[in-house]
């Protein structure tokens, strides 16, 4: 999937059922490292990076076969510590295997990653964790080697509620000698799954889910099958489709207990939002009105909705102050939106968007998953066609996305 040509777009009306999450799924896969033997995973999307982490699982010798949204992981006893270049450069979050196999193996060689479209992100905060535990790094000809006899539990207090060094922390505590406590832990959903995935394995991990996680370190870990959460994110996604075309949905198996800061915000917004039997419904009768977003670390606004309510403000009545705190770089593709006709001044980490009637379609560029979902809910708001190159970027985190998008009613093409 190249371009998406996304066309006027209206109402939105029907179910569209949501994939699992992403953001939790790769962890999940990291973690297979931890134990040998068969592993069945449910609900896992057919994204590109859920293959980039079966081909980084594959190169360190594990089994992976996806068929229809069930992947299967054959853990054998001894698998390569090696995360190469080319892998984790093509996925970042392939960072999160250097805890499972400190743990497991007692040594790893991870490619540094590097940083991405919207800015520098550091593993600082994952490296101290695990030298917390016990781990040694060095770093020489762009790889980080750790090793560590074994593990042995401590407490870790993070700077910042990452979510990546929360994962890494906890999949290096469930195997390390004695107790662990991270303090300031990231508490979004997609870690309280991780948890019950490594609960399920035979783990002691308590609290994930609040700023407080306690392990209790154990001598071995067996191969499980789990269900993966379903994506929050997606979900947001198709809220704002649906802001910006309005109509009527029901997102089915969505999680609303995930998502209650954004429903509060969306319902801020003019969108009617409520629990439903089968997930979340929402409906949208009229121009939504401007609300100020400032994104925050689970609960509060995800980095991760942000591209799509600047998308929905774009045409909201009012004036809205956005401020990102999570990622500094991340408002490139709001340039893409001025060209499409919004009123958007970005002076550091703030956006003050003032909503216009309609924007006006343009050929526009995708430079990240979410910047480029973003682009086709702004297309579904504007007069004339909007096309979005770069669209591989979508395919790595949605699954079937226009697919799904046209089931309810808007009118896009992909090629
Ligand atoms: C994860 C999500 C990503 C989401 C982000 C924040 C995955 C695959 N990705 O990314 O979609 O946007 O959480 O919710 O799950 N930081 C440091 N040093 C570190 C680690 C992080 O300074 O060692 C900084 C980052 O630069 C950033 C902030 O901490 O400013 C948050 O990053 P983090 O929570 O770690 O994000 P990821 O786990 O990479």
């Amino acid at each position: 999937m190249e371009r998406i040509v996304v066309h006027p777009s209206g109402p939105l009306e029907g179910r569209i059922r949501l994939s699992g999450a992403k953001n939790s799924v790769l962890k999940l896969m990291a973690a297979t490292v931890l134990a040998e033997g068969t592993f069945v995973l449910r609900n896992v999307p057919h994204i590109v990076d859920v293959d980039c982490m079966a081909d980084l699982l594959r190169s360190m010798g594990l089994g992976v076969d996806h068929c229809d949204n069930v992947l299967t992981v054959v853990r054998p006893a001894d698998i390569n510590p090696e995360a190469p270049y080319e892998l984790v450069e093509r996925m970042r979050a392939s960072i999160v295997v250097l805890g499972p196999l400190l743990a497991r193996v007692g040594r790893a060689r991870v490619a540094l990653p590097g940083g991405d479209d919207f800015g520098p992100r550091p593993i600082d905060m994952h490296l101290q964790s695990l030298e917390r535990l016990g781990a040694v790094f060095s770093t020489a000809h762009g790889y980080i080697e750790g090793h560590a006899d074994r593990l042995v539990g401590a407490r870790i207090f993070l700077e910042f509620p990452s979510v990546g060094a929360t994962e890494n922390a906890v999949m290096a505590a469930v195997l390390a000698k004695g107790e662990t406590v991270i303090e300031n832990a990231a508490r979004e959903p997609e870690i309280a799954d991780l948890a019950g995935f490594l609960n399920r394995m035979g783990a002691r991990v308590l609290g994930a889910g609040s700023p407080t996680i306690t392990i209790v370190g154990v001598e071995e870990l067996f191969a499980v099958e789990h269900e993966v959460i379903p994506d929050r994110i997606e979900a947001a996604t198709f809220l704002a489709a649906l802001g910006a075309c309005g109509g009527e949905l029901v997102l089915e198996a969505a999680r609303p207990d995930h998502m209650d800061m954004l429903m509060q915000k969306l319902g801020e917004m003019g969108m009617r939002i409520s629990t439903h039997p089968d997930g979340v419904w929402a409906m949208v009768g009229e121009r939504l009105r401007s609300a100020d977003v400032s994104t925050l670390p689970y609960p509060g606004i995800a980095t991760d909705y942000k591209p799509f309510l600047v998308s929905i403000l774009a045409v909201a009545e009012g004036v809205a102050i956005v401020a990102e705190n999570l990622f500094s770089g991340r408002f490139r593709y709001i340039d893409e939106l001025v060209r499409m006709g919004a009123d958007i001044r970005i002076e550091e980490h703030f956006a003050v968007v003032r909503g216009v009637r309609r924007l006006s379609g343009a050929p526009v560029r995708a430079h990240d998953i979410r910047a480029g979902a973003a682009l086709v809910v702004a297309g579904l708001a504007a007069d004339g066609d909007t096309v979005v190159s770069d669209a591989h970027h979508i395919a790595r985190g949605y699954e079937r996305f226009a697919e799904k998008l046209r089931a309810v009613g808007a009118d896009i093409e992909t090629s």
